[in-house]
């Protein structure tokens, strides 16, 4: 059975500890806004809660008409009036600060999560995406880092205000009446205890209602990445109504933690307004038989550090809440960080000068998640330099894997992929790449301009260059039609290309990049016979020297190459030229009888 809630686990050390050690990362990435953060708010805290003990002078000194002596001097009412009224000021500028400084601590930490995550997902294998909704990745890189750090900033702030405030007050009691300080304690501590079994059940119930809101955030981005087939199928009233039963449960859920939310904030408001009212019964009871205006600046002085006590009572839960709110934030961005990419890649790889042979060794494949199916049962082949390979069989047979084992889209579970003698793992991979150029059926492009598109992974290439390849792959003139040209937006919220529009850019990426190995996987299927015609020439240029690796979807266009390979599902099942080939009485000699008939 699926676990009900993965975060609905006890709040335990763990995530505890994976939340310290991620924000440690955080600190470690902006010790100085941190640190800075840090001591405005231990020290604006301190001036808060002292402003209590300013006040309990003031009126002492009212009452009594007595100079009171701190440190060196004896302040009358008139002085501690005036430093009363600075330490205030100096409270506000304090808080301005505090503020600043945590703010903007808390926006670098964001930026601190989401880099991370964005590194991590970029370099995630194909896998990766086979396997998880993009909705609910983005989700958390979203929302989950600025949860995360605005968590944290809420917890250390209320925190540090709670601690302060009830150390510094319980002292001023204590130094007061020892009798009636105890009593207020104990009173305090269970408060304190309720407070937190409250907050346990509170804490339950949020983390329930929230994982249960994002994953439906992640599902209805999924759906409307795939908006075509909802339009293509009328189903707009069946995804509202489903998106009504989703919240249907959602709202069970939401209703659950208000009515925790609620109990507890009634709870901690109610209960803590009794403690300065206790104070002040305690107070008289006790000494009932003190003279009155003594009486009433002890009233006064324990009911000024009752409210402040309350203070740092009122706020724990905030501190709690936010805690709870970072644990759960960061154990999510953990299924980002903490995920292993099934592919590794070395750093320092090797570097090869030019590629002269491809070979696959004994090569078996299988998908990772689906071990049972064999895609490749064996694979064994070398592509020798300058030539041209292609690859043809029925749909499935798995030709468009091995351009994406080329690619190390995926490692191979068995045999191996040489390059030059070197097993394509140990390769750096960013220059090995650098040496292949793909195309393949469905391209994609980014949002982006045309020519941002053109000069992706070209870095080094001039806009004219660019437009010379353009030309090549008869891309221009239809460029030249558009308003704006090669600063035309493209990609999902910009122009659409068609997909022989693509393929027409993504050929033209290619001619632009001269890479040495070209993988052509049906690069030319969405192109009527005109312009197909017309790319061929170019692509067989391009292809003079190069060593070739394409998939047919038409066997008219590899009637020149220098090895067909026919793929079924036990293998290579026929090598050989087009000649060759047609004259077997084989499997190839079938495929193209089929296709002329088409
Ligand atoms: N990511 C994947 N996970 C599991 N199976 C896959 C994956 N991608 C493709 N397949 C399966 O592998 C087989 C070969 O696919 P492919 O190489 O794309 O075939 P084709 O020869 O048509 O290009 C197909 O049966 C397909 O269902
Ligand atoms: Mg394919």
């Amino acid at each position: 059975m699926r676990k009900k809630f993965v975060s609905d686990k006890a709040f335990s050390k763990k995530k505890f500890l994976a939340s310290v050690r991620l924000m440690g990362e955080g600190i470690k990435a902006y010790p100085l806004i941190f640190f800075c953060a840090l001591f405005f708010i231990i020290v604006d805290s301190i001036v808060f809660t002292s402003i209590a003990i300013i006040v309990n002078k003031l009126i002492t000194t009212l009452q009594t008409n007595q100079p009171i002596r701190f440190l060196f001097w004896d302040f009358n009412y008139i002085d501690w009036s005036i430093i009363g009224g600075c330490w205030y000021l100096f409270y506000i500028v304090l808080e301005f600060l505090t503020n600043i400084f945590a703010s903007l601590f808390a926006r670098k930490m964001e930026i601190y999560l989401r880099l991370k995550a964005l590194k991590h997902l970029v370099e995630f294998d194909m896998n990766y995406y086979s396997k998880n909704q993009i909705g609910l990745t983005m989700s958390r890189v979203i929302n989950d880092s600025s949860n995360a750090a605005d968590a944290f900033n809420e917890f250390l702030i209320n925190l540090i205000y709670s601690i302060t405030s009830l150390i510094t007050m319980t002292t001023l009691l204590f130094t007061i009446d020892v009798t009636v300080a105890s009593i207020i304690l104990v009173y305090f501590i269970v408060m304190i205890v309720v407070i937190w079994i409250l907050f346990i059940y509170y804490r339950r119930s949020i983390i329930i209602a929230f994982d249960l809101r994002q994953k439906i955030d992640a599902d209805i981005t999924d759906r409307l990445i795939s908006i075509r087939v909802i339009k293509s199928s009328g189903t707009e009233n069946y995804e509202v109504d489903r998106a009504k039963e989703l919240h249907k449960k959602y709202w069970v859920k939401a209703k659950t933690s208000v009515v925790y939310q609620t109990i507890l904030n009634v709870f901690v408001g109610l209960f803590s307004w009794f403690m300065p009212i206790i104070s002040i019964l305690l107070v008289v009871w006790i000494h009932n038989d003190m003279e009155s205006s003594k009486l009433s600046i002890l009233i006064v002085s324990f009911s000024t550090a009752c409210y402040n006590m309350l203070y740092g009572l009122l706020i724990l839960p905030t501190a709690m809440r936010g805690l709870t709110r970072l644990s759960n934030c960061v154990m999510r961005l953990n299924y980002i960080y903490n995920a292993k990419s099934l592919i590794e890649f070395k750093v320092d790889g090797e570097v090869i000068e030019k590629v002269n042979k491809i070979e696959f060794k004994n090569v078996k494949f299988w998908y990772p998640d689906d071990s049972k199916k064999i895609i490749l049962p064996n694979f064994d082949f070398v592509f020798e330099k300058g030539k041209r390979y292609a690859l043809v069989g029925q749909s499935g047979v798995g030709k468009s894997t091995i351009a994406r084992l080329l690619l190390r889209y995926y490692d191979v579970p068995s045999g191996e992929i040489l390059i030059d003698g070197i097993n394509i793992k140990d390769l750096k991979k960013a220059d090995y790449l650098s040496r292949v150029g793909y195309v393949e059926q469905d391209p994609q492009i980014l949002y982006g301009t045309i020519m941002d598109n053109l000069l992706y992974a070209n870095f080094t290439k001039t806009k004219l260059e660019a437009i010379e390849a353009s030309k090549k792959a008869k891309l221009h003139s239809f460029v030249l039609t558009l308003p704006d040209g090669y600063n035309t937006i493209l990609g999902e919220r910009g122009f659409i290309f068609s997909g022989g529009q693509k393929q027409r850019l993504v050929i033209a990426r290619m001619i632009l990049k001269n890479p040495e190995i070209l993988i052509l996987d049906e690069a030319t299927s969405a192109l009527d016979n005109i312009v197909e015609k017309e790319i061929k020439k170019e692509l067989d240029n391009l292809m003079v020297g190069r060593t070739t690796i394409a998939i047919a979807h038409r066997l008219s266009t590899i009637k020149e190459f220098d090895q067909i390979l026919v793929l079924d599902e036990e293998g290579i099942s026929e090598v050989g030229t087009f000649n060759e080939l047609k004259s077997k009485n084989g499997r190839f000699k079938k495929l193209y009888e089929l296709s002329q008939i088409k």
